[in-house]
């Protein structure tokens, strides 16, 4: 019996349809909250597989989610990579902004490994202590997504160093996605190797970019990371989530070919339903907020979203991560409501 989160992959669902939340592991739970503390902020957290691993199995236990997504983050890249990647409390992540070509690391996979190292020793305790049914997904930071951090060394609203770089000097940004389209491979690629049977590749900024750059930087290195995983690795499905792609969602599919495509909140469902899923799974889209604010708003989204999408090869989840703010009750209420809502197929 497949576990009912990789039939959904595979084009075969199985009812009720399965369930995961983006940033399930996470400040929303107080035991989450309370392991953090103990390890002395976020990074060592990520770096210690035994933490990691409780904290990835939290949400598990509590909800009884189909997926498992290993506890991490997406600039763990970076960091492997040689660049210098902090946590400030409350302010979000701080690089050492990269600007030019000069100053972009070289890809050493020794090197690489020594710094992820703890990440894969996490992926083998997880793998080893999830519930048979409970399918595992690892995953990366889209190459755009991540080189957005890598340039602007925070958090950003415009993109404008990222931008401006190719704008300026495409070759030379080219030579940055590059890199890390060939670490991301090699990174995915090695997760597999230690356990994680799905991956997942988070393009979080891909709604920034016009359409001729979101071809480029967006759907060119998202196909390159797809295939080269599924010849290294046949049969291990891949997710792909270009958030905000709107009117592009189409051609990514198209050409990316992934086996499970993230919609974020704005895609209309019905739409999602007609023109997507008959390509590949789906997998989204309620909004974190309506989470947080619970109630009848709560219900009759969720209700829209599986009478659109379930029945075919379907996962539910949020179309962003989910919030600190959240209620833990709203997530249980929420996990009850879907299935019972899919519990037999349409
Ligand atoms: O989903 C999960 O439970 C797995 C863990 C996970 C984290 N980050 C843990 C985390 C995953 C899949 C991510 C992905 C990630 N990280 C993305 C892509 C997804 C998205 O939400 O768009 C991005 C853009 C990042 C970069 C990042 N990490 C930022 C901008 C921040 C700071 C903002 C924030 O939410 O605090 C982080 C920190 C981070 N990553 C936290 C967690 C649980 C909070 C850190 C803490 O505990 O203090």
């Amino acid at each position: 019996m497949t576990k009912p989160l990789l039939r959904a992959l595979k084009g075969d669902p199985s009812a009720p349809a399965p369930i995961w939340l983006m940033r399930q592991a996470g400040r929303y739970l107080p035991e989450y909250r309370e392991v953090r503390a103990e390890a002395g902020g976020f990074l060592n957290l990520c770096f210690n597989p035994a933490k990691a691993t409780e904290v990835t199995l939290q949400p598990i236990r509590r909800y009884g989610f189909d997926g498992s997504i290993l506890f991490s983050d997406i600039l763990i890249v970076p960091h492997a990579l040689g660049q210098k990647v902090a946590f400030e409390a409350g302010e979000g992540p701080r690089l050492d902004p990269i600007r030019q070509r000069s100053a972009i690391p070289d890809f050493d996979p020794a090197k690489f490994d020594k710094a992820a190292e703890a990440v894969y020793e996490a992926v083998e305790r997880i793998k080893a202590a999830l519930p048979p049914e409970v399918t595992f997904i690892g995953f990366a930071g889209a190459p755009w997504t991540v080189a957005t951090y890598m340039v602007e060394g925070a958090g950003s609203k415009d993109y404008a160093n990222a931008k401006k770089w190719f704008y300026s000097e495409p070759e030379g940004f080219q030579t940055l996605i590059d890199r890390i389209t060939e670490a991301t491979i090699h990174y995915l690629s090695t997760q597999i190797r230690s356990g994680v049977e799905v991956v997942q590749l988070f393009d979080s900024w891909a709604g920034a970019l016009s359409s001729d750059d979101f071809r480029r930087w967006v759907i060119e290195p998202n196909r390159r990371i797809v295939k080269a995983l599924r010849e290294l690795h046949p049969g291990v499905p891949v997710i792909c989530f270009p958030r905000g792609a709107g009117l592009m969602y189409e051609e990514f599919l198209a050409i990316v070919e992934p086996d499970g495509v993230g919609l974020d909140t704005t895609v209309p469902v019905e739409w999602a339903a007609r023109t997507l899923q008959p390509k590949a799974c789906v997998q989204g889209n309620l909004d974190p907020l309506a989470l947080v604010a619970g109630g009848a708003a709560l219900d009759s989204a969720i209700d829209r979203i599986c009478d659109a999408l379930a029945g075919k090869p379907f996962i539910f989840n949020l179309g962003h991560g989910i919030l600190q703010e959240t209620n833990p009750e709203h997530v249980s209420h929420l996990v009850k409501r879907v299935r019972e809502r899919t519990a037999f197929g349409r």
